[in-house]
C-alpha cells in the first residue's frame, strides 16, 4: 500500500497521539502547515499572511515554517488499512498464480520462460512492497490468506493445464480487474490529496509516495494484460466465459478482502 522511512512515521504517529489521542494501528501520512504559531513574535492579527503557493517574497525574513502532522480521520485510516490488506493479499495470489502455471505452461511453450520470468519477478517485488507496508504500518493481513492462497494456485494450476491461452486469458481477466482496482484507489488518494491542499495543508511525502507506488505497480499490471493479449489470451475457448468467471472471482476476492 508506499511510503517513507518507518522512524518518520512512528515519531509521526507519536505526535498525531499528542494531539488527538490513541490512534489506532492505521497509517498515518499527512502534515499540517503551521504558521509558527504558538510564540507567535510579531504576528500581525488583522492581517494574516497567507503563504500562497510561490510565496515567498518575504521569505528572507521568515524562519522555514515547521510541519506537523495533521491526524486522519477515523474512515481514513480504516481505508488505507483495507487498501494495504487487500493489495498484499492481491499481490500473493498474483505470484501464486504464476507459480503454479509457469511449470505447466513452460512445458509446452518453453520460450515463454522469460516472460513468465518477467512476471513473476514483478508480482514478487510488489508482494514484497506491500508485505513491508503492512509489517511497518501493522496492519492486519487478511484473514482469508490461506483460502485465497489455495485459490490462487488452483487456478493458476488449471488454467495453465487448459493451455497457455487460458493461462494468458487468466492473466487478462486478473490485470483487468486489478488495474481498475488500482485506478480506484488512486483515485481515492488524490482526492485526499485535492481536499487537504484545498484547506491548507501540506501533504507528507510518504503518502504521495504511497500513490506513485500504486501508479507504478498499476503500470506494471496493465503490462501484464497486454503481454497476455499479445501471447493468444482471446484465443481461449470460451474466452468470454474464462474471463467472465475470473474477473467476477477477482471482485469477490478483492470486497471480500478488504473487509475480512
Ligand atoms: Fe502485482
Ligand atoms: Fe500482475
Amino acid at each position: 500500500m508506499t511510503m517513507a522511512p518507518s522512524r518518520a512515521l512512528l515519531s509521526s504517529m507519536k505526535r498525531m497521539s499528542v494531539s488527538c489521542g490513541r490512534l489506532s494501528n492505521a497509517p498515518s501520512l499527512v502534515r499540517v502547515r503551521t504558521n509558527a504559531t504558538t510564540t507567535g513574535t510579531a504576528s500581525p492579527p488583522s492581517a494574516p499572511v497567507r503563504p500562497q503557493g510561490s510565496a515567498t517574497e518575504t521569505a528572507s525574513s521568515t524562519p522555514p515554517q515547521p510541519k506537523k502532522l495533521k491526524p486522519l480521520t477515523q474512515a481514513q485510516r480504516a481505508y488505507l488499512s483495507s487498501l494495504l490488506r487487500v493489495n498484499q493479499a492481491g499481490e500473493l495470489a498474483a505470484t501464486l498464480i504464476y507459480k503454479a502455471q509457469t511449470p505447466v505452461v513452460l512445458r509446452r511453450e518453453p520460450h515463454l520462460r522469460p516472460l513468465m520470468r518477467h512476471m513473476y519477478d514483478q508480482e514478487e517485488g510488489h508482494l514484497e512492497t506491500f508485505n513491508s507496508l503492512i509489517a511497518k504500518h501493522r496492519v492486519r493481513p487478511t484473514a482469508l490468506y490461506p483460502l485465497w492462497s489455495v485459490m490462487a494456485s488452483g487456478l493458476g494450476w488449471s488454467t495453465a493445464m487448459l493451455g497457455k491461452e487460458a493461462a494468458m486469458a487468466c492473466t487478462e481477466a486478473v490485470e483487468t480487474e486489478i488495474g481498475n482496482h488500482y485506478n480506484a484507489q488512486i483515485r481515492t488518494l488524490l482526492e485526499m490529496v485535492s481536499e487537504w491542499e484545498a484547506e491548507g495543508y501540506d501533504v507528507d511525502e510518504e503518502f504521495r509516495h504511497l500513490i506513485s507506488t500504486l501508479r507504478r505497480i498499476r503500470d506494471e499490471e496493465l503490462e501484464h494484460l497486454d503481454h497476455a493479449v499479445e501471447h493468444d489470451a482471446q484465443k481461449a475457448e470460451p474466452h468470454w466465459l474464462l474471463t467472465g468467471v475470473i474477473r467476477a472471482g477477482c471482485r469477490g476476492a478483492i470486497w471480500v478482502s478488504e473487509r475480512v
